[in-house]
């Protein structure tokens, strides 16, 4: 990703995404962090407080909550005042990192006030309002003009399994830069953080990064996939060894992939030692 990039995490719930927000607040190298904790349940903002954030790092955070109980005029205004400070920042020359917690929740707050006064619903109960109400906030974050400050933002956005039907889902897919998904089968067999690779994607990865990291990037999700096509066969015997060198290729590397790929929630990586780890792993050899 990259600075003034707006993500979208897709997930599920209890699949790690305030923990993986929380990583980045902690580890980022930005000069400011502001949170917005929108129509979450109310205990989740002393535990990402106290716990996610930790201690030392608060003096960089400004943390805006308007938990579930909170009227709905209040979560919307906390997403667009979380926003509003991001923005504060950024227009005197600060890199900003904006994690919002959630998009989902901001456009479900726009949908009661709006049938409250009688518009009618359309997609899935959504009033046309809300789907007009997202890219109005996400188009607020970005970098600033005359490349003078930046927000860079990461928006959750909850979708179970693979709901591609969820209209909020959709919506956001296609205003934000890239996504990143949260798999439960992952999270399940205590893989964390649970990006799921193969459906994650980033739209300006190849403006941000130079060609040799592009093309390590597109050689690890090559085998990763290779692997996952062929998991299935490999988990019941059914794979002969030897029968494609590129499956079994990848199923040398795959131990070391997935090791690479996990990370525990006090662990930091920055970019040159992730990169070193990633080209090391594609060529055990060298
Ligand atoms: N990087 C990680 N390492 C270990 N456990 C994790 C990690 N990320 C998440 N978890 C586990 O998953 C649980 C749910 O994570 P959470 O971020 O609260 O989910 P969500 O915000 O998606 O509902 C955590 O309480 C923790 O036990
Ligand atoms: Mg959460």
């Amino acid at each position: 990703m990259g600075r003034g990039q707006r993500l979208g995490l897709f997930a599920g719930s209890g699949v790690g995404k305030s923990v993986l927000l929380g990583m980045m607040a902690r580890y980022t190298k930005a000069d400011v962090i502001v949170v917005g904790l929108i129509g979450e349940r109310g205990r989740e903002v002393k535990e990402f407080v106290e716990d996610i954030l930790g201690a030392q790092d608060r003096s960089r955070a400004v943390v805006v909550a308007a938990p579930a109980d909170a009227p709905p005029l209040l979560r919307m205004q906390g997403a667009s005042y979380a926003t509003a400070i991001a923005e504060h920042f950024r227009d005197k020359g600060k890199h900003v990192l904006l994690l919002m917690d959630s998009l989902t929740r901001y456009a479900q707050a726009q949908r009661e006030i709006a049938l409250a006064i009688g518009e009618p619903p359309a997609t899935k109960g959504y009033p046309p309002s809300c789907f007009a109400k997202l890219p109005a906030l996400v188009e607020r974050s970005g970098n600033g003009l005359n490349g003078v400050g930046s927000i860079t933002a990461f928006y959750t956005v909850l979708s179970e399994g693979d709901d591609q039907q969820d209209p909020i889902a959709d919506a956001s897919r296609a205003i934000l830069d890239g996504h990143y998904v949260l798999s439960r089968a992952l999270a399940e067999q205590g893989h964390y953080p649970a990006i799921d690779v193969e459906q994650s994607a980033s739209r300006v990865m190849h403006n941000v990064v130079p060609q040799e990291h592009f093309e390590l990037a597109r050689r690890f999700r090559a085998v990763y996939s290779r692997y996952q096509k062929s998991k299935d066969l490999i988990q019941v015997g059914a794979y002969v060894s030897g029968s494609d060198p590129q499956v079994d290729d990848a199923i040398r590397l795959q131990p070391a992939m997935a090791s690479f790929l996990q990370q525990t929630m006090f662990e930091s990586a920055s970019m040159e030692e992730s990169l070193a780890q990633m080209a090391a792993v594609l060529n055990p050899q060298n």
